[in-house]
């Protein structure tokens, strides 16, 4: 074992090498712009130099000169498509701005026209060359500009129901002994994934094929067949890869159905590759949001009310929100909670869902006035977390399914030296550096939607496992091949895994961390009917009473946890009984609590994800501690970090290797998130300014040196057959809190707003 391969502990996976790990290094693994297309079109895009007004006209003389030019769609030739229904309304689109169907601008950055040519280089030329003469109005970019309209967000986002209360918590404020009330602020954040957002199109008669980069190929699938008004069975997306997407390729972005509208007018496959500034605009973002927090606490440290409000940016066209504030509300014993989130509205694109969505920005709001407080008390602010412990979130009553944030605190702190930590600020140094110890808890609710399999066994122990899953490069592939191997038992060598294919069963959307314990407890089901068929080939019929025959040969998880059914079967016996040499098996699962409509809803691409703060009677999150060391150049202001550590757990580990290394990229994030990232607004045009890799700030290397991923066993009987809470999105909740948290302690100076930078810090 390795550090890279940490050895399994209690109800843990193999840390096995990654299964598409051969193909990535060699350059083997196809993305979909990778994909050879027949004579293809290449398309670029043209996009609005402003954010609000309208187009007067277009000039395209000297575009159309260029040699291997083939068309140039603007609003005024292009086909009508049928308008998306927004994502967060229950719908397939990231937003419902349509481009190209009217003069109108709503946003910087907007799809005005696509050029077509030959070869990218004239398409590119060409789309340089397109004289666009507007009518500007002044644009509303952010909080703070003229013109912004907010209301609350309950009302307006279906999935933002209520705002989480209880109790009293006005008298309580006034009467708490000791009080906090403090405003924090996050950026604007892109996803910059390396992959760029491509779509390649290929029509055969009336179906089409789609290859691009996508969280949710079946949703892709749906969307697309709905704008261009044809059967969904018509259209086939097809991505054995994605390069990153972290929230960016869940939902169906505007580009993909015009340039499948304008594939099938030209009969001529067409690819296009937007570019990386272009990038910002034609997906989604993480919204800027503000937040007040208040809590009143006894002087032991209990807290006795506690207020969180929140404030997001969403653009003129849709109601976005990420509402953390059902996360926040919930994660210490509280007898008084209120909150609120609102939603303010200006001319930018409209945003949507980042890694850990709700959890970064509102959890950075919690995490810090616990800090604020814990420093207030001059208690220890592990110390604070431990006295407002919880088995029941406090809004509901619920119990937790499992929840071992305290554990995770105390072998983090352990492995870190907290105990070294003298608790005033500014107190501990290294020559010119002030040195500043952080922490913060991490959260993520466990969620888990349907999906189905197919799974194919032969009789030399060879199966085959198919599910519309997606790589994202967290390690699908790979656990979803153990899920196989272990219910078969086979070795992992003989499973092949197809994913990334809507023509394969259907698998929900790769978001919400809820990929591993939706597909690996769907691989497993299936598996054990593989196994079923085995074991009654082997039985004498009446032996068995029919209850028996339903489960003979089925993995029993009375504790919900990923073990192989123990009851050796002799396979080749079994085979020669049915007299085959393959078996195949398709089933369908759905979690506990799943709504009615759930099948029909995940064949149409329609998300239908359970978990987190309601689940079943009950709360279900994985939780985590983040531990940060900062130094501050006592003159410069420069930031260094030395080192971060998360201990984290979050139920039954299919794969101790692919799970560090997701949680040790989130702790990267969360750096990224305290130090490094924000999109900066030109505040006149509601223009995103550094819109490239040089300019957009993400850690390297040299920012990061030391990282440690700590995984605790935990084994939780109340979420999902695999046992699996999912991690995808733990890692970096609450480390942009734990660093700043760190340059508290380092300078006694608070910074409260996102991102810190040496001009932030005064001290
Ligand atoms: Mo992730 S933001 O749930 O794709």
């Amino acid at each position: 074992m390795t550090t890279a391969a940490p050895a399994p502990k209690a109800n843990m996976g193999q840390p096995i090498p990654r299964y598409d790990a051969v193909a990535k290094v060699t350059g083997r693994a196809q993305y979909a712009s990778d994909m050879p297309l027949r004579d293809p079109a290449y398309a670029y895009l043209v996009t609005s130099a402003i954010a609000k007004g309208r187009i007067d006209s277009f000039d395209l003389s000297e575009a159309q000169k260029v040699r291997g030019v083939v068309d140039i769609v603007t609003h005024e030739n292009a086909e009508r498509l049928e308008p998306a229904k927004f994502f967060s309304d229950g719908g397939y689109a990231s937003t419902t701005n349509q481009p190209l169907r009217t003069a109108e601008i709503a946003e910087e950055g907007q799809i005005i026209a696509v050029v077509l040519a030959d070869t990218y280089e004239a398409a590119r030329e060409a789309a340089h060359r397109v004289k666009v003469s507007y009518t500007a109005a002044t644009p509303t970019t952010s909080f703070h500009s003229a013109g912004t309209i907010a209301a609350r967000a309950k009302g307006q986002v279906k999935r933002f129901k209520d705002d989480p209360k209880v109790g009293d918590f006005n008298t309580a404020f006034e009467e708490a002994e000791v009080k906090i009330t403090a405003e924090y602020e996050t950026p604007p954040q892109h996803h910059n994934p390396m992959e760029l957002f491509t779509t390649s199109v290929a029509w055969n008669g009336d179906s089409l094929t789609i290859y691009e980069p996508s969280q949710f190929v079946y949703g892709l699938k749906n969307g697309v067949a709905t704008q261009l008004g044809i059967d969904p069975d018509q259209v086939r997306v097809i991505n054995p890869y994605v390069g990153g997407a972290f929230g960016s390729k869940g939902s169906m972005t505007p580009r993909t159905a015009i340039i499948a509208s304008i594939s099938r007018r030209l009969r001529r496959p067409v690819k296009l590759v937007a570019t990386r500034d272009q990038g910002f605009n034609v997906s989604t973002y993480r919204a800027e949001t503000r937040h007040r927090v208040d809590l009143g606490a006894r002087r032991d440290g209990k807290l006795t009310a506690l207020r969180h409000e929140g404030w997001e940016i969403s653009s003129r066209a849709d109601a976005y929100c990420v509402g953390g504030t059902r996360t926040t509300t919930r994660m210490y014993d509280c007898p008084n909670v209120d909150s609120a989130v609102w939603i303010v509205r200006a001319d930018r694109n409209t945003p949507g869902f980042m890694r850990s969505p709700p959890e970064v920005p509102y959890m950075f709001a919690l995490e810090s006035a616990m800090d604020e407080l814990a420093h207030q008390l001059k208690m220890d602010p592990i110390e604070l977390r431990r006295v407002n412990d919880t088995t029941r979130e406090p809004i509901g009553g619920k119990p937790y399914t499992s929840r071992s944030l305290m554990a995770c605190f105390d072998e983090g702190a352990k492995a870190f030296g907290w105990a070294q930590r003298n608790r005033q600020p500014r107190s501990m140094s290294d020559g010119d550096w002030l040195i500043g110890y952080g922490c913060a808890t991490t959260c993520y609710p466990t969620q888990m939607a349907p999906a189905a399999a197919r799974v194919r066994l032969r009789h030399d122990g060879r199966a085959r496992v198919e599910i519309a899953g997606h790589e994202l490069g967290t390690g699908a592939y790979t656990v979803i091949a153990q899920a196989a191997a272990t219910r078969l038992d086979v070795p992992v060598e003989k499973v092949t895994v197809v994913i990334g294919d809507s023509d394969l069963p259907p698998a929900p959307v790769a978001g919400g961390s809820n990929s591993t314990a939706s597909t690996c407890s769907t691989v497993m089901m299936v598996c054990d009917q593989v196994r079923q068929r085995l074991f009654k080939a082997l039985m004498p019929n009446e032996s068995l009473s029919d209850k028996a025959k339903e489960t003979v040969g089925v993995g029993q998880t009375p504790s919900g946890r990923a073990a192989r059914s123990d009851q050796p079967l002799d396979r080749e016996k079994a085979f020669d009984a049915l007299g085959v040499n393959v078996i195949e098996e398709y089933g369908e699962w759905k979690p506990e609590g799943a709504p009615q409509d759930s099948f029909r809803a995940m064949h149409s691409g329609l998300v239908r994800i359970v978990g987190g703060p309601d689940f079943s009677g009950r709360i279900a999150y994985a939780f985590g501690a983040d531990f940060v060391e900062v130094r501050v150049n006592r003159f410069t202001h420069e930031v260094r970090v030395p080192r971060v550590l998360g201990a984290f757990a979050a139920g039954h580990i299919m794969n101790p290797r692919t799970a560090r290394s997701q949680l040790m990229g989130g702790l990267i994030w969360g750096v990224a998130s305290a130090l490094h990232e924000a999109t900066e607004l030109d505040e006149r045009y509601a223009r995103y300014v550094n819109d490239n890799l040089a300019d957009y700030l993400v850690p390297v290397n040299a920012d990061i040196p030391q990282v440690d991923v700590i995984l605790l066993s935990e084994d939780d009987a109340h979420i999902n057959p695999a046992g699996v809470k999912g991690l995808g999105e733990l890692g970096n909740v609450g480390t942009n809190a734990a660093l700043s948290n760190a340059i508290f302690h380092a300078t006694g100076q608070r910074i409260r707003t996102l991102p810190v930078r040496l001009e932030k810090i005064e001290a």
